[in-house]
């Protein structure tokens, strides 16, 4: 069973509908389609875990430090020293995770990690035994370390889709989902809790926008 302590996901107005927040040491994902703010949503998630005072690490599988740093400088946010950022190739994220996270985990003492994004790991194995094999032994590692953590995962532009691979969502303590919905000839951007372990949540879609400064801001 998870320590009760909630952890705050740095989007306001997000906590209280999920009973103060995300559990402490648990797995989620935050499931969206291209373009729906998951990358910015983890920043926020970090940046909260800086302000308190906590060692955080965002794992890149898709940019460049340099080009992750830069983009969020364009959007008003300066990350400074204390996100750290790596990227991992396939084949990093496939043969060396362990050992790598291991002593970063260790050293710096991580509180929070993202991965950004989980789906390209999920394509490396040809069945759904070795991916849920695969998703098992990462989310349980980061488990055991008592590591608040999010994955991203990209979904395909229809509905009732959680993940590439189907199976993430299972694994996962808890899915947010970020979406499109096409209402009256435009798009409004939608995120619902759509799995907590643990938790009372609303299952309403929350509107959302991105603005610059601020990211992700709940509200119509
Ligand atoms: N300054 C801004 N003001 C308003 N919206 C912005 C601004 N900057 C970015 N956006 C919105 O944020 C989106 C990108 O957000 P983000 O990179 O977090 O999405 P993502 O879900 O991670 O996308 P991907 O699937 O490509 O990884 C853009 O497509 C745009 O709609
Ligand atoms: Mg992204």
């Amino acid at each position: 069973m998870p320590d009760a302590k909630r952890v705050k996901t740095g989007i306001k107005g997000l906590d209280k509908l999920m009973e103060g927040g995300l559990l402490e040491g648990s797995v989620y994902l935050l499931s969206g389609n291209a373009g729906a703010g998951k990358t910015i949503f983890s920043m926020q998630f970090l940046k909260e875990g800086v302000a308190n005072k906590e060692s955080v690490l965002y794992i890149s599988t898709e940019e460049k430090e340099d080009s992750i740093r830069k983009g969020f400088k364009i959007l008003g946010w300066d990350l400074g020293k204390s996100i750290e950022i790596i990227g991992l190739s396939p084949d990093e994220l496939e043969d060396e995770w362990e050992s790598l996270l291991s002593n970063k985990i260790e050293r710096n003492k991580i509180k929070r990690i993202v991965l950004d994004s989980i789906s390209l790991s999920t394509l490396y194995y040809k069945d759904d035994y070795s991916v849920r094999k695969y998703l098992y032994k990462f989310v349980s590692f980061l488990k055991d370390k008592k590591i608040t953590c999010l994955l991203t995962s990209e979904v395909p532009e229809k509905q009732g889709v959680l993940s590439r691979g189907g199976i993430e969502e299972f694994v996962c303590d808890g899915v947010i989902l970020l979406q499109f919905l096409g209402t009256g000839g435009k798009y409004e951007r939608g995120l619902t809790i759509r799995k907590m372990r643990w938790t009372s949540h609303t299952l309403d879609i929350h509107p959302y926008r991105i603005e610059k400064n601020k990211g992700i801001v709940l509200g119509g």
